[in-house]
């Protein structure tokens, strides 16, 4: 596992963004495994800059997203579907038809699960995933306590979760209950993990996760166990992990460090 610390959130969009199109560019074809929330954000913001600089082509690629409410509608505008759309998709070259997210509208949810690994098998597996990290250490929307074999399938959404996420409805009621989401086992066939991390209300959980016991309580300790993760977080997300084990952090700008930058 590698763990690269930067100095700020422009730094670790920066980072990952550069992983990620450097699997663009290498591999006509790439799988991306894609993420929502507030932390991916500046990811396809430099994306999108690279992209309109002429610097990488996604015509060739395809997406898969981690999860999808239950309920809510592609034009919804709190889906996934309508965020992956305004956040990337219309801004890049990718085809639609290379973008898939789990359908929150599906009447049979196994179904649509058994449907969507079949899809991603079918891609020929995920190349690189980004993931972020909710504050119950949740990945996708596997929330604590959930199976670490589990496959793409429906989820009753955390407390926490639903606190945290009606900051982007217009009340906590309206936090959809339900969701659909890639499984820990699905996350865990990904060729390469690529988890980005900001704020210190990330650190605690981020040590937990990567330094603790490896436990269906902390969904994202299972990643101890993966042979390609890279974390990038910026400096407040890594403060837990700095005070334990700083031997640990690689530094993601060493030029700057030297004074170089
Ligand atoms: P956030 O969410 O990026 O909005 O903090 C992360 C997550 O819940 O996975």
């Amino acid at each position: 596992m590698r763990i690269i610390g930067v100095t700020d959130y422009g730094q670790m969009s920066w980072k990952a963004a550069s992983l990620l199109a450097s699997q663009v560019i290498l591999k006509r074809g790439s799988v991306l495994g894609l993420a929502t929330g507030s932390t991916p954000l500046g990811v396809y913001r430099c994306l999108t800059e690279w992209y309109r600089q002429g610097l990488i082509d996604f015509s060739g690629a395809f997406s898969v997203n981690l999860d999808e409410y239950c309920g809510l509608s592609p034009e919804h505008n709190q889906s996934y579907a309508y965020y992956m759309r305004e956040n990337l998709f219309r801004h890049i070259n990718i085809r639609p038809d290379h973008t898939h997210i789990p359908n929150g509208m599906a009447a049979d949810p196994g179904e649509e699960g058994r449907r969507y690994d079949e899809l991603i098998r079918s891609l020929g597996g995920v190349d690189i995933q980004l993931l972020g990290i909710g504050h119950t250490g949740h990945i996708g929307f596997n929330e604590p306590n959930t199976y670490f074999i589990a496959p793409t399938h429906r989820v009753a959404l955390n407390p926490l979760t639903i606190e945290a996420n009606a900051r982007f409805f217009a009340s906590e009621g309206d936090v959809p209950r339900y969701a659909i989401t890639m499984g820990l086992g699905s996350i865990m066939a990904a060729k390469r993990i690529l988890l980005v991390a900001s704020g210190e209300d990330k650190a605690e959980i981020l040590y937990r996760s990567f330094f603790g016991p490896i436990t269906p309580q902390i969904p994202a300790s299972i990643l101890q166990l993966h042979p390609n993760v890279t974390v990038v977080a910026e400096r407040d997300a890594l403060e837990a992990i700095r005070a334990k084990a700083p031997e640990m952090i690689e530094d993601g700008f060493p030029n700057e460090a030297a004074g170089l930058g």
